[in-house]
């Protein structure tokens, strides 16, 4: 299935390095969680698709003689072990066959098998090992053995965006002064690693030192502060150094310093920051220029857990997996009974349906959507009509607007990737097709090459309004425009308008900066992977939407911020911050929130934070009307979850649905069965049974949302509220619901007379959309609302839940 999709975009089949590369790489970026490097050409060994994309199926199978890494789950060992690492890993060596010994050089390279590679003993009880076939053999045979699978590789899926959420240094008052800006709080990132010495770690002093259970600490070659306290590596060295700027730029935007007049590009200046400034980093090196794999991962959120962080950010995942079968959801599940709230990239694979990752329950699952600024690069056209483009490649071009300049766009050469002899492009603007999310560098330069003055790239039909910026350096750069599809199509019709020969098209690009201000924002972006969730139809997933539209954050000085082949150029000022888009770039943002809220109530459950970030949610946009996806039609749950986050209300919901381990193992024995229990909660509680959990069928978890089949039957479900507001409290229930959806709450109001008192509730759902055949997916709401709190959870009726019951 991966396979098929993955290669639409490619022109290749070969990952390789340089410009061609391009093409995998995005058809990366479209199907896979996160690369958030959208065309970053340089880096394509983030996203090895296409020719290995068949085997990032967690069912493949290695050749026979060949091996593979695996992570091989095992019972927990003796109690008397326990907490003791190296008798741990004894106890994981034992597993293997003796011709293993202990301890490996290369994890990524060598042929030869060589003992346990990771072991774990914090989120998971096993290990990972290079394994033939016939070693897995010998140790599936020993006592204690449970289950492994072959890893996968896994993909990596801001000056302005604290704002936008309502963050401001208001004097007294403002959600940061109340959650002291997330101080005390330690955040990890897993990520590419971190280029330590950017300002956006700094420790100017104001950061108080990290919380006395912290336990982590900082490789020999990164000095560690109080900004930075952790710096780690599971790649197979020492070395934290980031050679991507991925993992840079995720943690800035979680937790980075304030920094004062930054810009890239000469754009988007302004003060950067985290979302929580002053809470701590740790940063997990889990990925590197070669990809992320998943047996390095689990060592990352291992190491994290027992490091004492306070929220785990994971920019980066795989196609949809079942959760027994993913790492990542099963780290998850340790990690959040442990109190660790894990949020996840929700995955690039947008605008097709069910493309998400990082689906599980127990995980917070974040799309990606714009914010209010636009780099304005206006294409104004000989007949007087305009467009609003984007583009980075302003610097030097702010002259370019002043004049008209012929238009040029040829059937023949619409993708621009090359021109004939006889075309005369010289002196012209061109305008260019593009297949992808972001124009190929390859393009630019024959446009150049070709004499062209400047070069308008129409977006793909798919991304709708969504434009994500192509970066290059101004020197040499182009006078560049990005316009929508349905702009280009008519900049197009306009240049290829019959008219007298004599009569020339012409155009200009008038280049506006930064405009602060755009409406509708947010809206979803075109690449955010939608539900419904492939693993876990029964729970609607995305969760929540933030930021994740060309995100302005920092950058490594030593990796390269434009699509240039060259790297290590830019050890400049002006490009240590860099703009890229993803709902990687949509996560860490979450994260920050998660802070603030772990800041003001630390003794709050993972799902209890879920619960507050969910329904405090925003629906609507800075329009006032309810958020829209990339083509400027309603956004549905399955595109923008929840709504858009909103941290001054998150830190104060008023109520939350609380879960916890035994909500989440009643659903998973739902939905799975007992074996997956046991894989999936060894972590968290080894004695869990299904018998002694009961079942939890999917509609009726204590999920912050509600999702039912679509039926004229009522369907109903039970929720439970927890009140973390004012002990006294009364609540009255305010449905919302479209024509065609009918949706009763029992009982209609809630009086609270405790701080953490429960009340439950039903909701029946019942409707048969409008009974037009388009009607699959119907969606309302219900809000409790009391005199200070609107607490709201979208009702999503699915009549595919009705078709396809889950197995
Ligand atoms: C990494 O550093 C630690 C000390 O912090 C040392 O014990 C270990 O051997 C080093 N590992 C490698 C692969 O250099
Ligand atoms: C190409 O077009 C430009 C501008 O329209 C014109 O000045 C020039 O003479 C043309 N060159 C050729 C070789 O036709
Ligand atoms: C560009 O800026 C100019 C002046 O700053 C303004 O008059 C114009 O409306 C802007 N154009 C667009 C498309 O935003
Ligand atoms: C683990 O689960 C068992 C069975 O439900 C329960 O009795 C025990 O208290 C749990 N242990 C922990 C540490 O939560």
């Amino acid at each position: 299935m991966t396979s098929t999709v993955c290669v639409v975009y490619s022109y290749t089949n070969k990952p390789h390095m340089g410009r061609m590369a391009i093409s995998p790489l995005i058809a990366c970026v479209a199907y896979y969680c996160g690369l958030v490097l959208v065309a970053t050409s340089t880096l394509p060994a983030l996203c090895y698709v296409p020719n290995s994309a068949a085997r990032q199926s967690s069912t493949a199978t290695p050749r026979r003689s060949a091996t593979q890494t695996y992570i091989v789950f095992v019972e927990p060992p003796p109690a008397h072990l326990q907490g003791d690492d190296a008798a741990h890993r004894r106890w994981h060596e034992s597993f293997l066959p003796s011709s293993s010994s202990s301890s490996s050089s290369g994890h990524h390279g060598g042929g030869t098998s060589g003992g346990v590679h990771h072991s774990y003993t914090s989120v998971l009880s096993g290990f990972s090992a290079k394994l033939t076939e016939r070693q897995l053999a010998v140790v599936s045979r020993r006592p204690g053995f449970v289950r492994a699978f072959p890893e996968r590789r896994v993909h990596l899926m801001t000056t302005h965006t604290p704002a936008f959420l309502g963050l401001t240094q208001s004097r007294g008052g403002g959600v940061w002064d109340a959650a002291g800006y997330g101080e005390g709080v330690v955040v990890g990132v897993l990520d590419t690693g971190v280029d330590e010495t950017h300002p956006s770690f700094a420790d100017d002093g104001t950061v108080p030192p990290p919380p006395a259970t912290w336990k982590g600490g900082c490789v020999p070659t990164v000095p560690c502060n109080n900004k930075l306290v952790g710096a780690a590596s599971f790649v197979g060295d020492n070395s934290t150094a980031d050679e991507v700027g991925h993992g840079t730029h995720t943690a800035a935007t979680a937790a980075g310093w304030f920094v004062d007049g930054v810009s890239v590009f000469g754009l988007g200046s302004g003060t950067a920051s985290g979302i929580a400034p002053r809470a701590h980093i740790a940063v997990y090196k889990v990925c590197d220029a070669q990809g992320c794999f998943e047996s390095d991962l689990l060592a990352g959120m291992d190491a994290a857990v027992k490091d004492g962080v306070d929220v785990v950010s994971l920019s980066l995942g795989g196609p949809s997996t079942p959760f027994d079968k993913d790492p990542i959801a099963i780290a998850a599940f340790a990690a959040s009974s442990k109190g660790v709230p894990v949020v996840c990239a929700g995955g690039n694979g947008g605008p097709r349906p069910s493309t998400l990752s990082n689906e599980a329950p127990w995980i917070l699952t974040v799309a990606a959507g714009t914010t209010d600024r636009s780099f304005r690069a206006a294409v104004h056209l000989g007949d007087g009509e305009t467009f609003a483009g984007e583009s980075l490649t302003q610097a030097n071009n702010a002259g370019f607007g002043s004049r008209a300049y012929p238009l040029y766009y040829s059937l023949g050469a619409n993708y621009c990737d090359s021109f004939d002899e006889d075309a005369n492009v010289t002196g012209k603007i061109v305008v260019c097709d593009t297949e992808t999310p972001v124009p190929p560098p390859s393009s630019v330069d024959a446009v150049r090459e070709a004499g062209g003055a400047g070069v308008v790239f129409v977006n793909e039909a798919d991304f709708g309004y969504t434009i994500v910026v192509e970066k290059f350096r101004d020197d040499g750069s182009l006078p560049m425009s990005q316009v929508t599809a349905v702009d280009g199509a008519k900049i197009m019709g306009y240049a290829m308008r019959a008219g007298s020969a004599s009569e020339t098209r012409t155009a200009t690009i008038v280049f506006n900066s930064t405009l602060l201000g755009v409406r509708p924002a947010p809206t979803v972006a075109a690449f955010s992977s939608r539900g419904p969730s492939a693993a876990g139809p029964g729970v609607p997933k995305p969760d929540v939407m933030a930021p994740g539209l060309n995100i302005l954050a920092a950058w490594p000085a030593a990796v390269s911020v434009d699509n240039d082949d060259t790297t290590n150029t830019n050890n400049e000022q002006e490009y240590i911050y860099n703009v890229v888009s993803g709902t990687s770039m949509a996560t860490p943002h979450v994260t920050g929130v998660v802070a603030l809220v772990r800041k003001m109530h630390p003794d709050w459950s993972p799902a209890a934070i879920k619960s507050a970030i969910m329904t405090s949610s925003s629906a609507v946009d800075n329009a006032g009307h309810i958020i829209v996806d990339e083509e400027h039609k309603q956004a549905t749950y399955y595109a923008a979850g929840a709504g858009h986050v909103v941290p001054a209300k998150a830190v104060d919901p008023g109520l939350v649905y609380d879960m916890g381990v035994r909500d989440y193992a009643g659903y998973i024995c739902a939905l799975l069965g007992e074996a997956a229990l046991k894989a999936i909660a060894a972590g968290a509680n080894a004695s869990l049974t299904c018998a002694e959990v009961g079942l939890v069928p999917e509609a009726q978890l204590n999920y912050p949302a509600i999702l039912v089949p679509l039926q004229s039957e009522p369907f109903t479900v039970e929720r439970t509220v927890t009140n973390v507001g004012p002990a006294t409290s009364r609540y009255v229930a305010k449905v919302d619901a479209p024509e065609g959806l009918t949706i009763d709450v029992d009982p209609a109001e809630l009086r609270f007379t405790e701080v953490k008192e429960t009340k439950t509730f039903t909701v029946s759902v019942s409707g048969g959309g409008d009974g037009t055949e388009q009607m699959k997916i119907v969606e309302g709401s219900i809000s409790w609302v009391s005199q200070d709190h609107v607490v709201r959870s979208p009702v999503v009726a699915d009549a595919s839940i009705a078709a396809t019951p889950t197995t």
